[in-house]
């Protein structure tokens, strides 16, 4: 008997989730909407220079002579260099690299981010694959974001990725490390509270603007890199940079992110 509607029961189930993706959206909007009522909702995709005037002044002035802009220039140079087999990047992808609001894509089964994007297209062509940790990997994908620049996320969620979706959404409301946070605690029940020298952004936007120059790496660096900053500072393991876990986690930011303007490389302190 239970048997017999157990295929309707999972047609109720699964549809119920592809409305969640939608619905954990919307909520993540109210949430900061009403937590900062002063302050447009899309505003977060400036991080924590969208809550604090004086930060926001000091980084204003670091945008006038962008961090990144050597990092976009030689990324550029690197993404018009044709293959050992005569293609490039232009091969894999369109809009002369406009796509990063595409991305996260699930393709074959997983997750696949821009920066496997950019591997996948490398082996592809008979290239080798870069470190994710590379500096070429920071100037394409900075390159790429530049080139993305203004427009809006545009992810989808299929039927077939819920799971990594789910996966991802577990990952940021699950505790870990010694102070047993999870991402909610700091980025959204304490957000816009100080933590030691620095105010807690929201989470919404927090996925627009990757690759990011940091003064304190001095450096242009990825979101799994500051993923695994953020599991480090609650005494966590920091996971590889493009692991599952991160990049299903990237996966949901981005989905709950739909809509919003890229505005990457950026720079943080
Ligand atoms: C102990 C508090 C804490 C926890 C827990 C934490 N973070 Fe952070 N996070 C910070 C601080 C501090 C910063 C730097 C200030 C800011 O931008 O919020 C930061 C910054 C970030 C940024 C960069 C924001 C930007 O505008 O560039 C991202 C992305 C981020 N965190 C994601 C996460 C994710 C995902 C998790 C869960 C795996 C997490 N954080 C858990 C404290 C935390």
């Amino acid at each position: 008997m239970f048997v017999r509607f157990l295929p309707v029961l999972f047609m109720i189930l699964s549809s119920a989730s592809m409305a969640d993706v939608e619905a954990d959206r919307e909520a993540f909007r109210a949430f900061y909407a009403k937590r900062f009522s002063s302050i447009p909702v899309e505003a977060h995709v400036d991080g924590v220079y969208a809550l604090d005037e004086a930060k926001r002044a000091q980084w204003l002035e670091m945008e006038e002579f962008p961090p990144y802009e050597f990092s976009v220039d030689d990324g550029e140079a690197l993404y018009d260099e044709p293959f050992t087999d005569g293609s490039g990047y232009g091969d894999c992808f369109a809009d002369g690299g406009a796509v990063k609001h595409l991305y996260p894509r699930f393709e074959g089964g997983e997750v696949v981010t821009m920066e496997v994007a950019v591997n996948q297209c490398r082996v592809q062509h008979g290239m080798e694959s870069l470190a994710y940790d590379s500096e070429e990997m920071m100037q394409l994908t900075s390159y790429i974001a530049y080139a993305s620049r203004d427009q809006l996320i545009d992810i989808k969620v299929p039927e077939d990725a819920l799971p990594a979706y789910e996966r991802g959404k577990q990952f940021y409301y699950s505790r870990r490390g010694q102070l047993n946070f999870s991402c909610s605690h700091c980025h959204m029940q304490i957000v816009g509270s100080q933590l030691r020298a620095e105010v807690l952004s929201a989470s919404y936007g927090h996925v627009t603007h990757w690759p990011t120059y940091r003064l304190k790496w001095q450096e242009v660096g990825s979101l799994h890199r500051r993923f695994a900053e953020c599991n480090g500072q609650v005494g966590a393991e920091a996971l590889p940079l493009q692991s599952q876990p991160y990049r299903e986690l990237e996966y949901f930011l981005t989905a709950i992110a739909r809509g919003l303007l890229l505005n990457g490389p950026a720079s943080r302190k």
